[in-house]
């Protein structure tokens, strides 16, 4: 009897112990969280960041076949965190690396989506690929999208969309989805911005009409993130 009540005496404090442990180790990863939110810069934002990491893992432990990409690439600031979220992927890069292109800026103006005016020519390869902790991995597609495709012939993993316009996320939209292997994701940034109201048009008609289910989530001015 005694010998029980000293083995349940001690399964209490051995008890007390792990959870006292298993606090201090919430607390340390709590506070490694909070951390994470001064260093990830603020226009991309902690919870578009840390989702990225999440879906790569999922592709990852799923063996999902595939490269990378992103639309819309401008500083880099995004592309280097896909780029570190998967090591062993080619990831191609599309932009003018100039900024928008006239004919979707009247598509904007026309359709009261955005004034179109924001510059985004202060950018060169270079600057990007230097941000690059696997450089050999990227693939520069330089031009006008959907032009700059060209004969690319690739399955897509994980596709960023952050072209802020209307006319390049769907044809973003048009092009990578039916080439999204069955497990990836896309995720379609600005669509609860109300700057660029025509990235959630894009993604809400491109959306209907293949009768695709979306889940938006809540980073700075909104990402949009389909998961096929
Ligand atoms: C908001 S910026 C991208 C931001 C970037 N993802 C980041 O991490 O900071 C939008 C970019 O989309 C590009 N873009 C917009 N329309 C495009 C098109 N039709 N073809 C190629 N690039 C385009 C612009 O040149 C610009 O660099």
């Amino acid at each position: 009897m005694g010998f029980f009540k000293k083995n349940k005496q001690d399964a209490k404090v051995v008890d007390r112990y792990i959870n006292k442990n298993k606090f201090i180790l919430e607390e340390s990863m709590q506070a490694l969280d909070r951390e994470r939110l001064f260093y990830i810069p603020v226009h991309l934002g902690y919870v578009r960041i840390s989702t990225l990491e999440l879906v790569a893992e999922e592709i990852r432990v799923n063996n999902i076949p595939g490269a990378v990409a992103e639309l819309g690439v401008y500083r880099g600031d995004f592309a280097k965190y896909m780029n570190e979220a998967f090591p062993d992927r080619r990831l191609y890069l599309f932009d003018t690396f100039e900024g928008f292109s006239v004919e979707d800026v009247v598509i904007e103006t026309k359709n009261n989506y955005s004034p179109g005016t924001q510059d985004f020519s202060d950018t060169t390869i270079e600057l990007v690929l230097d941000k690059m902790k696997y450089r050999d991995n990227c693939v520069i597609k330089k031009g006008y999208f959907p032009d700059s495709i060209g004969d690319l012939n690739e399955n897509f993993a994980f596709v960023s969309l952050d072209a802020d316009l209307y006319k390049p996320i769907y044809e973003g939209l048009k092009y990578f989805y039916p080439r999204l292997s069955q497990g990836g994701f896309i995720f379609i940034h600005d669509y609860n911005n109300g700057e660029y109201k025509g990235a959630k048009r894009a993604v809400t008609e491109y959306c209907k009409e293949h009768r695709i289910p979306f889940i938006p989530i809540c980073d700075p001015w909104g990402t949009a993130v389909i998961a096929k």
